[in-house]
C-alpha cells in the first residue's frame, strides 16, 4: 500500500470534509489572506507605536551589584522588615495582604486601590476587604485607602513607609508616576517592591512597563535592586532601595 494510501486509511472519518474548507479558506481564498494582512500590520503598526513609547534606560554595574535572586515573593516578605509600617499598592481581593500580615507582622499596613474598575478589574471589593480585615482594622493594623494610587500617596506624608509593594496596572506611565511619588514617601532606607517585573503578559497580549520603569528610576534616582525573585510560576517581584555612600551609613 502506497503511504499516501496508508495516512488516508488512518485519518479519521470526516476529517477531510471538516479541514478541507478550513485549509482552502486559509491558503487559497485570496481576500481573506489580504483581510489577514491588513489585520497582522495594523497589529504590528500598533505594538510598534507602544513598544517606542516606553522609554528604556539600561542600568549599570552600580546598580545591581548587590542584588539577590531569590526564590518567591514569600521569601522576599520573610526578608523585609518586620512591625514596619508599609503598603500593598494594588490589592485586588487581599490574597498577598493575607501573606503580607502573616509573614511581617506591619506596625500599619495600607491597602491602596481603586476596586472599581469594572472595565479591567471588578466592583464593589472593598466591602469583602473591610469584612476580612475588620479586625485589624478596628485594631488599626490595617487602614483601607480607596483610590488611585498616585492621588492616595501624594496625599501620605513624607518619609513614612519602610516599605511599600507595588501591584496595579503595571504600565510605564503608572509604575514611572507611582516610583516619583514614593522617592518622597520612603524613609532615607526604605524598600520599594513591586511585582510584574517582566516585559508583559504573553497570553493576554498586555506590554508592562515595571522593569523600564524601576530601571530609569534606579538610574535617575540613585537607587539600586536588592532583590529579584525567579520562580516561573509567579509574576517576578523586584525590590529597590536607596544606594547610599559609604560615609553616609551610619546616619540611617
Ligand atoms: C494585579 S491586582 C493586585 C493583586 C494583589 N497585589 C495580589 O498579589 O493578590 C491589581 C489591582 O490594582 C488595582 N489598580 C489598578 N490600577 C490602579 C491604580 N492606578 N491605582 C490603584 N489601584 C489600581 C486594581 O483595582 C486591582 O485590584
Amino acid at each position: 500500500m502506497s503511504l499516501k494510501q496508508k495516512i488516508k486509511n488512518a485519518l479519521p472519518p470526516g476529517f477531510k470534509k471538516a479541514i478541507g474548507p478550513m485549509l482552502k479558506k486559509r491558503y487559497w481564498n485570496k481576500d481573506y489572506d489580504q483581510a489577514l494582512k491588513k489585520f497582522s500590520d495594523l497589529f504590528y503598526k500598533e505594538r510598534l507605536q507602544a513598544e517606542q513609547s516606553i522609554p528604556s534606560v539600561d542600568v549599570e554595574q552600580r546598580h545591581i551589584q548587590n542584588c539577590k535572586v531569590i526564590l518567591n515573593r514569600a521569601t522576599l516578605l520573610s526578608l523585609l522588615p518586620k512591625n514596619a509600617v508599609c503598603a500593598e499598592i494594588g490589592v485586588d481581593k487581599g490574597e498577598f495582604s493575607e501573606q503580607i500580615l502573616a509573614a511581617t507582622t506591619p506596625a500599619k499596613l495600607h491597602l491602596i486601590d481603586v476596586w472599581g474598575d469594572p472595565g479591567r478589574y471588578h466592583d464593589g471589593l472593598k466591602l469583602q476587604i473591610e469584612e476580612k480585615f475588620k479586625n485589624q482594622i478596628q485594631a488599626k493594623t490595617i487602614e483601607i485607602n480607596l483610590g488611585y494610587s498616585t492621588d492616595v500617596l501624594a496625599n501620605m506624608p513624607d518619609a513614612y513607609f519602610d516599605w511599600v509593594y507595588l501591584d496595579t496596572d503595571h504600565s510605564y506611565k503608572t509604575t514611572a508616576q507611582e516610583l516619583k511619588l514614593l522617592n518622597r514617601k520612603l524613609k532615607p532606607a526604605g524598600i520599594i517592591c513591586g511585582h510584574d517585573y517582566i516585559m508583559g503578559n504573553w497570553v493576554g497580549g498586555i506590554r508592562y512597563g515595571v522593569m523600564e520603569a524601576v530601571h530609569e528610576f534606579c538610574v535617575k534616582e540613585n537607587w539600586e535592586l536588592i532583590y529579584i525573585t525567579i520562580n516561573k510560576n509567579e509574576m517576578p517581584s523586584f525590590a529597590i532601595k536607596r544606594i547610599v555612600s559609604e560615609n553616609c551609613k551610619n546616619l540611617l
